[in-house]
């Protein structure tokens, strides 16, 4: 295999138009009512590798709502904010193997602790304990965050965000239940608007490359030389992208193409590749890749995403096992 980087591009350019036939497979999210709107046949990706080189293909410039993706940052940010033990004191690292937004465990298990930050309830659960006095405090945070990894300012697209909170039932029946079994460090309806609002977070895939540049590289960001959050909560990031990032499909992922990575039901996937399993690759020491396929399967998975990603992995020999 050639590592020009011509023929790199290519040959991702290549995947993408292979791969854009298997948005037919899956659908739009359809029930956040702005997602139903997106286009079904896009499909892009962006890697990044530590030298800040970058290759792309496919829709790169179009823009989509961070939604669960969101789930990595914040639990980041949350233990940050208030230290390993008390997060973990709240939330479990355990994968359920249910849907994201399935509300059984929290009363069939006691004391009702979310199962995993990358659950809908564990989600909440983290939002809730960010540093801040208001929901627009915690949110800022967020967003500056996300700001000192990109590099630019991030917007929250208002009428995804308008279009969840109208009709957040379940996350809400979820957020109620948790403030009921004391593991909500703020009212309901706050909670749910950091939640909702971190979800509607504006992104291109090159800035998802990056976050996952970030995490490859244990919280170190080697453009910028600085260490932006500690290797101890990367590491536990990535094992829980690894258990829990993909949903319940997270075993066959970990099985087939075994990089920590997390999906949204907007059609993105983040995944981190570290050093070590970036050596066969273009990218030998490690890179952070973003795709954006909005037909999802019913798991809230990209179809075409996943599919390009088990190719790209595949080919240049990325897993982590
Ligand atoms: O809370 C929700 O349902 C959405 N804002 C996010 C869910 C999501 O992305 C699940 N992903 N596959």
């Amino acid at each position: 295999m050639s590592t020009q980087p011509n023929h790199q591009h290519h040959l991702l350019a290549q995947w993408v138009s292979q791969y854009r036939a298997a948005t037919k497979e899956g659908q739009c999210a359809n029930y956040i009512p702005a997602l139903a709107k997106k286009d079904p046949n896009q499909l892009a990706v962006a890697i990044v590798g530590t030298e800040g080189h970058e290759i792309k293909a496919g829709d790169t410039e179009e823009l989509f709502t961070l939604q669960s993706v969101s789930k990595v940052i914040t639990f980041i940010l949350a233990c940050m904010d208030r230290g390993l033990p008390y997060v973990l004191e709240r939330v479990d690292v355990e994968p359920t193997g249910d849907t994201f937004n399935s509300i059984i465990r929290l009363e069939s298990h006691q004391p009702g602790k979310p199962f995993n930050p990358m659950i809908n309830a564990g989600a909440i659960t983290v939002s809730s304990m960010l540093a801040g006095h208001s929901p627009q405090e915690k949110v800022t945070k967020i967003l500056q965050f996300l700001e000192q990894i990109i590099g630019k300012q991030l917007s929250i697209n208002e009428e995804v965000f308008q279009s969840e909170w109208q009709t957040a039932n379940r996350n809400r029946a979820l957020a109620y239940y948790l403030m009921d079994s004391g593991f909500l460090d703020c009212p309901v309806e706050a909670a749910l608007e950091v939640y909702l609002k971190q979800c509607a977070i504006e992104v291109n895939v090159s800035d998802l490359a990056m976050i996952g540049l970030v995490i490859a590289n244990d919280g170190y960001h080697p453009l910028l030389k600085k260490q932006l959050f500690p290797k101890q909560v990367a590491k536990l990031a990535k094992a829980l992208m690894v258990t829990c990032g993909m949903y319940n499909a997270s075993g066959k992922f970990a099985a087939f193409i075994g990089l920590p990575a997390k999906s949204g039901v907007s059609g993105a996937i983040l995944a981190a590749v570290p050093g070590h399993a970036g050596l066969h690759s273009p990218f030998p020491t490690g890179c952070g890749i973003g795709i954006y396929g909005p037909a999802i399967d019913p798991i809230g998975n990209s179809v075409a995403g996943v599919q390009l990603l088990k190719q790209l992995a595949t080919e240049w020999d990325m897993t982590i096992f």
